[in-house]
């Protein structure tokens, strides 16, 4: 059976990213070793993990008519990714300046650019577009009303829709959005911010969670780094432990995570069983280096899967 449509709307950047020692502190300067430049961009990264997986994927971003922007497009087309819906704007591409240290972590300054351009108009111009789609991916590197706007549409028109909601912004979410999510996929610290609990156990997750299915969203998934992934449903918790690994570079294993739960989600699968298909891609992510050149393809997943 052919998997259902998957329409992404989300941000594209381009990642100059730095491998240090450590993160510096703030005022400190630290000399860092090699540095490369790469796509990435939470709304990039995870409609090219949902293509590259298997997923019937259409990708919908903001981006200068710069060179990164081309750049960029140029790429998702190359990875067979539907753009046709792309978007413009008078503002340079997005850039975000990453370190990775040596125990994998990361930090993210993102110069938003073209992607603080989306507007809600954007999004009402693309309803016939996002009703077309069976499952709407979002993040939150685009602004929040035109995501509402899109979460609105999309559940209006019977779209099951997927909030991811990263990076954290440190401020709450409107009270509708929460109603029109289907599954919503927040970390440890994002789901921390948004409900005031302090998420740093599977206990304490578990409690978050339930918060935030008591505002509205059908089901909460909070990964949870090398732990794995807490899912909540409707009346069931499970966790899902991370596979034992080699972590190099953890940027983007929550964008592998979403792109390849919606593909799971889009075969039919369960939400358990497409947890772990998730976790098994994004297990594989955080052994390269980068964002979405650390990406898998789907041989490799069914590899270990
Ligand atoms: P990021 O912002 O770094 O892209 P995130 O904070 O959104 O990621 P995480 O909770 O760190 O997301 O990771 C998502 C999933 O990736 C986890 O649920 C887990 O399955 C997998 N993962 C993350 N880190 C590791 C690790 N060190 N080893 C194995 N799997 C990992
Ligand atoms: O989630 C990882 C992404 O966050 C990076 O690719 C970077 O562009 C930032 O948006």
């Amino acid at each position: 059976m052919k998997p259902k449509r998957i329409l992404v709307i989300g941000s594209s950047n381009t990642d100059m990213t730095v491998k240090a020692h450590k993160l510096p502190s703030p005022g400190e300067t630290v000399l860092g070793g090699s540095f490369s430049m790469g796509y990435g961009g939470k709304g990039a990264n995870q409609a090219i993990a949902a293509k590259r997986l298997g997923g019937d994927v259409s990708f919908v971003c903001k981006v200068g008519r710069d060179s990164f922007g081309e750049m960029s497009l140029a790429k998702y087309r190359s990875e067979g990714l539907d753009i046709s819906g792309i978007l413009y704007s008078g503002r340079p591409s997005g850039v975000a300046l990453i370190t990775v240290d040596a125990s994998a972590e990361n930090s993210i300054v993102v110069a938003s650019g073209a992607n603080a351009d989306v507007t809600v108009q954007d999004m009402r111009d693309l309803a016939p577009v996002i009703a077309a789609s069976s499952i709407l991916l979002l993040q939150l590197e685009i602004p929040l009303d035109a995501v509402v706007e899109a979460a609105r549409i999309a559940y209006g028109a019977g779209v099951y829709v997927v909030l991811n909601p990263a990076p954290a912004c440190g401020k709450s979410l409107p009270e509708e959005l929460y109603r029109y999510v289907s599954l919503i996929i927040p970390n440890e610290t994002e789901i921390s911010l948004l409900t005031g609990i302090c998420a740093d156990s599977v206990d304490s997750a578990h409690t978050a969670a339930l918060r935030l299915r008591s505002r509205g969203a059908r089901s909460v998934i909070v990964t949870l780094g090398s732990k794995g992934s807490l899912v909540c449903g409707d009346g069931s918790v499970e966790l899902v432990p991370a596979r034992k690994v080699d972590a190099v570079d953890t940027t983007a294993a929550g964008d592998t995570f979403c792109g390849a739960l919606c593909v799971a989600l889009s075969e039919g699968r369960g939400i358990a069983e497409s947890v772990r298909f998730a976790t098994a891609a994004s297990s594989l992510s955080v052994t390269r280096i980068g964002a979405l050149d650390s990406i898998p393809f789907r041989a490799e997943v069914n590899a270990i899967a």
